[in-house]
């Protein structure tokens, strides 16, 4: 295949060579577009010299009838700009066309187009970014990353670049199988459940979200509609192929989900439902009574994945969660087993950086026919393009 790599100016710019060298070792043709502040970080020579091919950095270099930002965007299967600094992602978002890599941009169609986000974590958390990123998700922009970890500017948080062998591994499977799941519905359930105490008061967890959302953008990548229940959480969707039903306690997640399962081809529940509510909810905030402690009283929430299990027609794909402390692999596979599951994704709260709130995971996914496929810690991305890739393979 053909590729395009963008580089614009942040430090990250250091690993392109080394992108292009995979992509190049992986039998593509390469050729790099670079902004003039990229080239303070990374040579031409350098570039040029890894791509085998002349360097894209100058809008008017050539003869006047060339316009090489065209010519270059009809020989490019798929541009990838890595590292994307706020700026050109920025830039993307406004159709702002003043340097040859944002004039390339706007000339390429944005579903061709796959951005690894590289800045400073306040950058990066800054509303202008997410929702220039947004939108540019809305036009099939895909993204991978940033991840977390130490950066730059000697501080430490979400902003590294992807690994180049993540975003290579990435091309290939854009490149590969642009829609397997294209015609599907498929359920994800994520975040946290709220039940209530009172009118201030609840019962929650630390689920941010991440690991669901994660798998419904790399389902919707994967070319599925997906249906996403999510409990309480700040994150965002663009996806055009994905449709999120927000709720807050487990009893409406429940309604949700079995609402929506009979008409999908699988679920996938990562969600951290609560298992007990609070037996009465006061309309009104609960007063101190006096010294006296409070007893509440607790009753069981219903089990949406086991309720599934009990649902699922011949050709359906059920995946669960397993979020364990102890007997991890154990546990899991009994629930594999009780809950009538094709797969269970077993995460621990031992493994450091894996689980609730974090960027990244760790897990183990255990299948019904006894096959377990275990992953070091990675992005919650990229964990998620790998239980879609064995999803994916369940369907053949
Ligand atoms: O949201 P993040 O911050 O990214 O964190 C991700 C995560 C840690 C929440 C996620 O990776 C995870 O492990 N989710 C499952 C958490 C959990 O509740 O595990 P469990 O072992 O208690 O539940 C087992 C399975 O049954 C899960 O698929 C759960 O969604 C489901 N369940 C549980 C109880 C219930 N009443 N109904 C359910 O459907």
């Amino acid at each position: 295949m053909r590729i395009i790599v963008g580089i614009t100016g942040g430090i990250a710019a250091y690993k392109a060579p080394e992108l292009v060298r995979l992509l190049v070792k992986a039998g593509h043709e390469v050729r790099c577009a670079a902004t003039p502040h990229a080239l303070e970080f990374v040579t031409r020579t350098t570039l040029e010299t890894v791509s085998a091919n002349p360097l894209y950095c100058d809008l008017f270099r050539g003869n006047a009838t060339e316009t090489e930002h065209i010519s270059l965007k009809d020989w490019g299967e798929m541009l990838v700009i890595a590292p994307a600094t706020a700026n050109i992602i920025g830039k993307m978002a406004s159709g702002i066309a003043d340097e040859p890599l944002s004039t390339l941009l706007l000339a390429m169609p944005p579903q061709r187009v796959l951005m690894a986000p590289a800045m400073n974590s306040q950058m990066w958390a800054h509303p202008a970014v997410q929702r220039n990123l947004a939108t540019l998700r809305t036009w099939g922009v895909r993204t991978i990353g940033p991840d977390d970890g130490d950066l730059a500017c000697g501080s430490s948080g979400t902003g590294r670049m992807a690994q180049p062998e993540a975003i290579a591994r990435q091309v290939a499977s854009l490149l590969q199988q642009p829609h397997p799941l294209q015609g599907e519905r498929w359920l994800v359930t994520a975040g946290p459940t709220y039940e209530r105490i009172d009118s201030v008061r609840f019962i929650g967890n630390y689920s941010s979200g991440k690991m669901g959302f994660a798998l419904a953008e790399a389902l919707a990548e994967a070319g599925a509609d997906v249906e996403l229940v999510a409990g309480p959480s700040a994150l965002r969707t663009a996806h055009p192929r994905i449709h999120r039903t927000d709720v807050e306690s487990a009893r409406q997640m429940y309604t949700a989900a079995t609402e929506a399962f009979p008409a999908c081809r699988g679920a996938i529940l990562s969600a951290a439902v609560a298992d007990y509510r609070p037996e009465t909810c006061a309309d009104h905030k609960l007063k101190k009574q006096g010294d006296q402690g409070l007893t509440l009283s607790l009753v069981q929430n219903p089990d949406i994945l086991a309720t599934l299990g009990t649902m699922k027609q011949a050709g359906q794909v059920l995946v669960g969660f397993a979020l364990e402390t102890d007997n991890e692999l154990q546990n899991a596979e009994s629930k594999l087993h009780r809950k009538n599951l094709d797969y269970i994704v077993m995460n621990s709260l031992r493994d450091t950086s894996a689980g609730f709130g974090v960027d990244t995971n760790k897990v183990t996914l255990l299948a019904a026919d006894g096959q377990r496929t275990a992953t070091p810690l990675l992005s919650k991305q990229e964990v998620a393009r790998i239980i879609v890739e064995t999803v994916t393979r369940h369907k053949e």
